[in-house]
């Protein structure tokens, strides 16, 4: 499908399903053309992009496993043959379990910090190779979480992981002024998982000042909000309901 060139592309990871599926449509009907990757699920990959394709028909998607680099790279040369720019990436996918402490084994370690921050951190990598020739402004949006400010006993591996994105973030941030604006969003609970665990859930939800847990909305407003703004970069915006005043 041909594409308008002033039309604004972005490369999201992750979206086929959950949280990076409904950024995905949402940017699509803010008018961008999507570019998506899928790693395990790719029927949802398909139902997401026949949506996504109903409002900005260049739109597509390509198969990668951010935690192999090859990976990563074979997705932007996908992504390169389709595409002359690149307005904004956001770097969503990411692999979330619970891993006690005195069990963590150096195969979560791995699946955990690989897929989250070494994924990332070769995602915006290659990202600002296009970003940097560009001749107008463009933007990574990293998704964080706020638990990268507490400390969660039987999560180390992941909270670690979203940890070293936010540094990452201002690393590139840094980096790249005044070219590219890189911030993060740190999500509070906004989805929850198939395993989840309802006391513990009680016991989370005790802890959100607004009582009650986030929406998709919640993080595609602070989205819209940073692709429109041109005067923030390096930070890091919790979206939690108040969960970090606990
Ligand atoms: N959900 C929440 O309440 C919440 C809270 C705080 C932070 N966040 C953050 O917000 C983002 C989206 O949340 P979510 O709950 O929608 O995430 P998710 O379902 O846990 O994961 C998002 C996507 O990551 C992809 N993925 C997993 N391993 C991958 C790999 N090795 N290579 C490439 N892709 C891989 C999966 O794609 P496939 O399905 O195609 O395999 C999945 O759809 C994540 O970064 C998450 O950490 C979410």
């Amino acid at each position: 499908m041909k594409r308008d060139a002033t039309q604004k592309v972005c490369l999201i990871t992750g979206g086929s399903n959950r949280l990076g599926r409904e950024i995905a449509i949402s940017l699509a009907g803010r008018g961008y053309s999507i570019f998506f990757t899928y790693f395990s699920s790719e029927d949802q990959a398909k139902d997401t992009l026949e949506e996504i394709q109903g409002m900005s028909p260049s739109s597509s998607m390509a198969y990668c496993n951010v935690s192999d680099v090859s990976s990563i790279l074979e997705s932007f040369k996908a992504f390169k043959s389709k595409y002359d720019r690149l307005d904004l990436v956001i770097p969503n996918a990411s692999n979330f379990y619970q891993t006690p402490l005195p069990k963590v084994t150096e195969s979560d370690w791995d699946s955990l910090v690989n897929t989250n921050l070494k994924g990332t951190f070769f995602t915006m990598q290659e990202a600002t190779k296009i970003m940097l020739k560009q001749q107008f402004i463009s933007r990574i949006i990293t998704i964080t979480d706020v638990s990268a400010e507490l400390v969660w006993r039987r999560f180390a591996p992941y909270t670690v992981s979203k940890l070293g994105i936010q540094h990452i973030t201002k690393i590139f941030a840094k980096e790249f002024a005044p070219h590219i604006l890189v911030n993060s969003i740190a999500p509070g609970t906004i989805l929850h998982n198939p395993d989840r665990d309802q006391t513990y859930e009680k016991e989370i939800l005790a802890k959100i000042p607004l009582n009650r847990f986030g929406s998709p909305n919640d993080i595609i407003r602070a989205i819209m909000f940073l692709i429109d703004s041109e005067y923030i970069t390096g930070e890091i915006i919790n979206i939690d309901g108040g969960r970090l005043l606990y």
